[in-house]
């Protein structure tokens, strides 16, 4: 069977950034159309004006033109007082309240600000939504001077039904949007106003609801490669006489799969079934997906009401006693990371190419899973997961209505957490990346009495919206909540830390598998060194920086090997989630009273997406299916002649010899009975002398498998350049690198797309004569971007660093820095100029089409 007739629509209105499903039929009413409100938007800030929309909309002065998503407080400046509290953390075992600086990344995020755009509905319009997937935070929605709706968390997506507001002649429609954001409101930077897309759906008023298909997969017989799916429709309107008809295709493909139709009952839910033979399913090595799409028809059969196509995926989630966690009948140990939602250089505001930038890299490195720490994830990273194949953990608070922050969640709870959850899973349930719920993270009443009874109430709330996925949350004290009976409640207990509680926590509950739903938060600062080499507790040093031998974490947590380790030894643990994948803005531990300092030390990546040593780490022991081999730290130790250096190797290979200016100074091998040495390769006394530092690495019959390299740099000399994408060369994959690349210096080629909104990243190296990086360069870069595009922002990943992401200028931090650029609606080429006092400039062409 084929469907062809609407699809090629369907793709081309996508490649136009604007989707418009429009189908052939005579008596079609309003045709669906979602349309972005991305441009022609102005904002300014309010704080200390009265509310009212109407003068400040009519004061001209102080708008700005804007494009959502939009965070107003990302060109800064970083200001101490910003966020200075007397607080005492008390996650971090703090009794007594001292002064904190940086928590919520020193950047001006709080405060009142409006924004303000127009917009039309077609003349026949039946229905008109507003789907806004996140305002950070309280917003308030005016259509035509009136108050529409309003939400409260700022991470929660929502549609309001604003039918009644529109103007249906033609005429244009006003929307202001208000957000506020309180003090003391986040444990994190929380980023300011519109940070993820609008979009205004219209339709006939009989139509589906926004988030009103879902495909649940029920049964995968792997033999005969049969799935047999559920479908749900909800339909808005009043839905009398209506068929649906669903037909399933594979995405982006034009041979129907399935295709069933029915009626809905009374309660407007359509519930049908079908069977699909040769099934795809999906799974993060190979993310099939497919399109559903749901027609609406009235009663007589050729009037179209309304067509919905929704991307997803059939593939099956369970958890059991036995096996642990399994995906598609197959157990699986889940390598996954937390990620906040900031972007670094961008702030809070999303974008798809930042977005898609995080994930491949984190793909590279081997991971197959994010958790969404700790709430609502946007739509378009959920689409990326999907297609590029990352199970999630979709998290939804950090508070219930006990307070972390003074002004945080609790003050919402009551009113608002039935409606934030519910939205949470609709808006989410068709996404076969998500493979869990999170109702919350280190929730305070896990101690109390009431924990166990609310969280029964929550993840109950929870699976009678979606009762295929099992629900978690993260625990970080675990004898009370084993205690309370919090603990018992969850169907995936989650541990955060504290592996030393794993097999208590094993022994005392029942589920017969337990969760590190948060691991490591190891510290480190890219590209820095200090000695003696020790693992250390809330170590702190004079720079502000932790040490990259990777074996610095806090008073509550440890490093990465203290959790392989007891994933090695216990087949019940099902997999990690990583404190973090990237570094985000705010919370600088162990600097929390430390100034300057504003964004973490944790990720695996620093603010900038540079992968600090710890990539290569966590790449060893996670990536199967590529060799790695990584050698640390730089080699310039001026000063240091003859004294120590201990050098560390990254690498899968479990054997491997160190050569200095060509001499052997030994081979060693893992060895598990040890745990420096069980993931490790490392020689403790290597007396330093300039060269040249060389590591082989070998595989189990002692041929060699790969080796890396580190020289002795000499002065900065130039600036070498290399863009993540969009140089138009071949197009290449993470999948396609050397065992000891380092990604951020990896071209992956192809075109960017003139849309204007489409990045590139690039990365700046400070190099000397002969091309070396020069590992401690400190040189002040300023960038000139010209041609089709423009410059969007800086990161050099040094977190105590007071200069602003959106001015081009920028100190490298040992010797790199990032650069973001943007994309013009017009196609054609992007020039991308560095230059630094004294050393020769950097050039990178980029073509987007
Ligand atoms: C955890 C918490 C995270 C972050 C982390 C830092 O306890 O869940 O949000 O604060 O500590 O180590």
């Amino acid at each position: 069977m084929k469907y062809s007739s609407g699809l090629a629509q369907v793709r081309l209105g996508l490649a136009a950034l604007m989707l418009l499903w429009m189908f052939s039929s005579a008596e079609a009413q309003c045709q669906r159309r979602e349309v972005e409100l991305r441009d022609d938007w102005t904002f300014r800030r309010i704080d200390g004006e009265k509310d009212d929309v109407a003068k400040l909309v009519a004061d001209k002065s102080k708008w700005q033109p804007v494009s959502i998503p939009h965070d107003w407080a990302i060109d800064g400046p970083f200001d101490k007082e910003i966020d200075k509290q007397m607080v005492a953390i008390e996650q971090n075992g703090e009794k007594v309240p001292t002064e904190k600086t940086g928590r919520s990344g020193s950047l001006p995020w709080i405060g009142k600000g409006l924004y303000h755009t127009t917009f039309t509905v077609p003349e026949n319009c039946g229905r008109a939504v507003l789907n806004f997937d996140g305002v950070m935070s309280r917003p308030v929605v005016y259509v035509n001077g009136k108050e529409a709706g309003r939400w409260m968390y700022g991470y929660t997506p929502f549609n309001l039904d604003v039918t009644a507001l529109v103007n249906k002649d033609g005429r244009p429609n006003t929307l202001e949007v208000q957000a506020e954001n309180v003090e003391q409101s986040s444990r994190w930077y929380p980023g300011a106003g519109i940070y993820r897309p609008v979009t205004l759906v219209t339709t006939s008023s009989v139509a589906v609801e926004q988030w009103g298909v879902a495909l649940n997969t029920i049964s995968v017989d792997t033999l005969s490669r049969k799935a047999f799916v559920g479908i749900e429709v909800k339909l808005a309107g009043r839905p009398e006489d209506v068929k649906v008809k669903c037909t399933l295709l594979p995405h982006c493909g034009d041979d129907v799969v399935a295709a069933v139709e029915g009626t809905p009952f009374a309660d407007g839910v359509a519930r049908l079934y079908a069977s699909v033979e040769n099934v795809s399913l999906w799974s993060p090595e190979k993310p099939a997906l497919y399109d559903l799409k749901v027609d609406v028809f009235g009663a007589d059969d050729d009037a179209l009401l309304d067509t919905k196509v929704i991307t997803t995926g059939i593939r099956t989630v369970e958890v059991s006693a036995d096996k642990g966690f399994i995906l598609n009948g197959i157990r699986r140990e889940i390598k996954g990371v937390c990620l906040h939602h900031d972007l670094g250089i961008l702030g809070a505001a999303i974008n798809k190419a930042a977005l898609a930038r995080q994930l491949k890299l984190l793909k590279a490195m081997g991971c197959d899973a994010i958790r969404t720490s700790h709430n609502m994830p946007s739509q378009w990273q959920m689409d990326l997961c999907d297609s590029l194949g990352l199970m999630v953990m979709a998290e939804s608070f950090d508070e219930w209505k006990m307070a972390k922050c003074k002004n945080g969640y609790h003050v919402f709870y009551d009113e608002w957490v039935e409606r934030d959850l519910r939205n949470l899973v609709l808006s989410n349930r068709h996404h076969p990346g998500v493979v869990m719920w999170s109702i919350g993270n280190e929730i305070p009443e896990q101690g109390a009495t009431v924990g166990a009874r609310m969280t029964k109430r929550m993840q109950d709330l929870v699976h009678g919206y979606d009762p295929t996925r099992p629900v978690t949350a993260g625990m970080d004290r675990i004898t009370s909540a084993i205690a309370t009976g919090y603990a018992q409640v969850l169907d995936v207990p989650g541990m955060n830390y504290r592996t030393n509680l794993y097999d208590e926590a094993y022994k005392k509950l029942s589920q017969g598998f337990v969760l590190g739903s948060e691991t490591a938060s190891t510290v480190s600062s890219r590209g820095v060194y200090k000695f003696p080499v020790t693992r250390y507790k809330s170590k702190m040093y004079d720079d502000g920086q932790c040490s990259s031998y990777d074996l610095e974490a806090c008073s509550w947590s440890n490093i990465p090997d203290d959790d392989w380790q007891m994933q090695e030894d216990r087949p019940w643990l099902i997999g990690e989630f990583v404190w973090t994948g990237f570094d985000y803005l705010g919370e600088p531990t162990p600097y929390d009273v430390y100034w300057p300092s504003r964004s973490s030390y944790f990720g695996i990546l620093d603010l900038a997406g540079l992968p600090k040593d710890r990539y290569f780490l966590y790449r060893s022991h996670w990536n199967k299916t590529a060799h790695t081999v990584h050698l640390l730290p730089h080699w310039n130790w001026n000063g240091m002649e003859g004294k120590d250096v201990p050098v560390y190797c990254y690498t899968d290979c479990d054997e491997a010899e160190l050569f200095l200016n060509g001499k052997s100074l030994g081979r060693r091998a893992k060895d598990k009975s040890v745990l420096s040495d069980r993931f490790r390769l490392h020689w403790d006394s290597v007396k330093y002398e300039p060269g040249e530092l060389k590591v082989v690495a070998y595989g189990g019959d002692g041929a060699i498998i790969a080796e890396d390299v580190v020289r002795t740099s000499g002065e900065p000399y130039a600036i070498k350049l290399v863009a993540d994408r969009g140089t138009g060369s071949a197009l290449r994959d993470y999948g396609q690198m050397e065992p000891n690349t380092n990604p951020a210096l990896f071209e992956q080629g192809g075109y960017l797309d003139a849309d204007g909104r489409d990045m590139a990243f690039v990365t700046a190296v400070v190099v000397d004569k002969d091309g070396n990086p020069c590992p401690t360069a400190d040189n002040r870069l300023s960038v000139n971007v010209s041609g089709y595009g423009s410059f969007k922002g800086i990161c050099n990943g040094d977190a105590t660093s007071l200069e602003v992401f959106t001015r081009p200028a920028m100190k490298t931090f040992n010797g790199q820095l990032v650069i973001g650029v943007k994309t013009s609606t017009k196609a054609g080429e992007i020039k991308v100029k560095v230059s630094g006092n004294g050393l020769r400039k950097g050039e990178v062409k980029l073509i987007s089409r």
